[in-house]
């Protein structure tokens, strides 16, 4: 409590806010909704913080949302709890392979997912997150366009098949979505008929087809509100609990099974990245001001181009 009260009275003094993905600590989470801040997917915590009017945002989550933040206002002070929390697929993507790669394939449009680094959107002529991907992609191919895609194999898969799409796939996945077991999941729907399956689209193709509703964190919260079912099995990572059960007080929540439990599995249903955010961490931030977000001043106009079209794509 004392923490909790330090970290409001820091952010106020500060006039900073806090914005916080859905696979943080719930503290977090909690304390972000209470301070004004906001808790939410990567497309709307990268809108909410280019609209703020406070001069610093206080971003946890992962390295890639902070850059975001700072490419669509670089005029503003971004801090993270922690700089070290990274992501497979912004590890899995690095520049020059993937801006050799796009060279090979010049009629190609680019389109990235935003967990990337700041390098990699900026060779890109699209960012999108899972909640517009699937939209973008059908306008482009609506178009006529053929594209390259980067860097989820499993989210570009389920684009393709929803789309039909003309789609070269870079082939990294999240350390967290591969480990869901399709058999497992199958026998746990059959163990509990009334429940609803609800996928985040980085899982494998087999993990979706077993889905209900497939969406970005965003969607699948509102697909718990929706969706009639007393019990959800949810295969994406257990941060998103909190909001789910706060917004569904009625409603029951189980993790979808993965391959190792607990400790025997560093990144089963919890991102570990994500898990560095912690409460002392974000004080610490605020009363150092260090883990500042910069992003290589020459990378800036090229990288807010695809992410200013995916804002406004999604308005
Ligand atoms: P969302 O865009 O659905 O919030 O997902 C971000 C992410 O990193 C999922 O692993
Ligand atoms: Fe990256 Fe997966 Fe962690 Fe999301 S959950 S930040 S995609 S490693």
């Amino acid at each position: 409590a004392q923490l909790r009260h330090e970290i409001a009275q820091e952010l106020a003094r500060q006039k900073a806010v806090l914005v916080a993905h859905y696979y943080t600590d719930p503290v977090i989470q909690a304390l972000a909704e209470q301070t004004g801040g906001c808790v939410a997917d990567s497309l709307e915590m990268a809108r909410f913080g280019k609209n703020h009017k406070a001069s610093t945002l206080l971003v946890a989550g992962v390295r890639f949302m902070g850059e975001t933040a700072k490419i669509l206002s670089p005029e503003k002070r971004i801090l993270m709890p922690t700089l070290e929390a990274t992501c497979s697929l912004d590890l899995g993507c690095p520049v020059d392979e993937f801006s050799a790669f796009c060279d090979q394939h010049p009629d190609r449009t680019v389109v990235v997912y935003a967990n990337t680094s700041a390098a990699v959107k900026a060779r890109a002529d699209w960012v999108v997150t899972s909640s517009c991907a699937v939209e973008v992609v059908e306008s482009l191919m609506d178009n006529g366009e053929k594209i390259i895609w980067a860097p989820d194999q499993h989210l570009g898969r389920y684009v393709q098949r929803e789309t039909g799409a003309d789609m070269l796939l870079w082939d990294s996945a999240c350390i967290v979505h591969e480990e869901f077991k399709a058999k497992q999941l199958a026998d746990m729907k059959a163990l509990y008929p009334e429940a609803a399956v609800l996928v985040h689209p980085e899982s494998p193709e087999s993990i979706i087809e077993l889905a209900d509703a497939v969406g970005s964190t965003s969607q699948l919260i509102k697909a718990a509100q929706t969706l009639p079912n007393p019990l959800f099995i949810v295969a994406t990572d257990r941060g998103i609990f909190y909001k789910m059960q706060q917004l569904c007080p009625n409603k029951q929540f189980i993790e979808a099974p993965t391959a190792g439990q607990g400790a025997t599995c560093r990144s089963c249903a919890h991102c570990p990245w994500m898990a560095m955010n912690t409460l002392e961490s974000v004080l610490q931030t605020l009363r150092t001001g260090q883990n500042e977000v910069f992003v290589d001043p020459a990378l800036i106009p090229r990288a807010i181009k695809p992410l200013q079209r995916m804002l406004n794509f999604t308005q």
